[in-house]
């Protein structure tokens, strides 16, 4: 068996252009909702990822408000930076780029943003929100993983779901996503005991571990379907900068699975598509304007 290729840069084209027509009809009524990002210091993948989020926040017709701190700003600084962009009601959405400068907390800065700003889902009142089912702006890859799942499988209802990895940022909220969904939902990790196994057990196998090339072929029930939130930088026996590859073995996977995304062009391109999505949720929750269906 040959898997489908879960396009995630077609997907992401769609839900931008969802947005970009819901912020055009946000236009007519004289809002445009702003996206706040703030990057502190000079963090190369850093600079490229926020000027991505910048040029997609234009394209979509949203105002993109920017703030590039040196290295060397305090935390009470970025403290006030984050309390100011709280207060202005230009600002719909804040993200705070990480990694941050290791003097800087960023449990600290993440839980000063205002929960209905926090387009990143990051905040511990928008993970209650996500864990008790309130509505809530729910973290962009973990978002992206589903709607690329529903993509392959629109009802997950009484699905065996398998998430590798439980970080903050995907394993515990994609969890709580898919059981949302009603799927059966094991969180498998590190000290899980005969992984290859449980993985097995998968109708979806989500691999979020951050270990390259981890999932072999015969860790996948034959007619799963695979989202690999991985992005690994290897050496390339050709030289050059390395080559990117998934928490998944594509090659073996995609042998075995119904339908498998593709690393790059797979989870990596929803997460900001979810992030636009997030802010125009933000914007229009804020001005007490129905949840858009996108
Ligand atoms: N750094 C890498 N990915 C992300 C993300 O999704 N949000 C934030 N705030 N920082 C990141």
């Amino acid at each position: 068996m040959t898997a489908h290729r879960l396009d995630g840069a077609a997907l992401a084209a769609d839900l931008r252009g969802r947005v970009a027509a819901e912020v055009a009809r946000l236009g007519t009524a004289g809002i445009r909702p702003g996206l706040a990002v703030v990057l502190v210091g000079d963090d190369p993948a850093s600079a490229v990822y926020v000027g991505s989020k910048k040029r997609q926040t234009v394209e979509v017709g949203m105002r993109s408000i920017d703030h590039v701190l040196p290295a060397s700003t305090s935390e009470d600084d970025l403290l006030d930076l984050v309390r100011t962009l709280n207060g202005d009601p230009e600002v719909d959405g804040i993200l705070v780029q990480l990694p941050l400068p290791p003097h800087i907390d960023s449990a600290r800065v993440l839980v000063a943003i205002d929960p209905d700003k926090d387009v990143d889902g990051f905040h511990p009142v928008n993970a209650g929100r996500l864990a008790t089912g309130m509505a809530g702006l729910v973290p962009c890859t973990p978002q992206g993983c589903v709607r690329l799942a529903k993509a392959a499988l629109p009802d997950l209802a009484g699905l065996e779901a398998v998430v590798l990895g439980r970080s903050n940022i995907v394993g515990k909220p994609v969890a709580q996503l898919l059981l949302a969904e009603s799927c059966t939902v094991t969180v498998a990790h590190s000290r899980t005991r005969d992984l290859p196994a449980v993985c097995r057990r998968a109708d979806i196998l989500i691999a979020a571990v951050g270990r390259p090339e981890m999932v072999r072929g015969d860790w996948i029930k034959p007619g799963a379907v695979v989202i690999d939130v991985g992005i690994n930088r290897v050496p390339d026996p050709a030289g050059g900068k390395g080559r990117l590859v998934g928490d998944v073995l594509f090659a073996e996977a995609s042998q075995v699975a119904a339908a498998i995304t593709p690393v790059p062009g797979g989870v990596g391109p929803m997460t900001i598509a979810c992030l636009l999505a997030n802010t125009l949720q933000a914007a229009c929750a804020r001005r007490g304007l129905p949840a858009p269906g996108i």
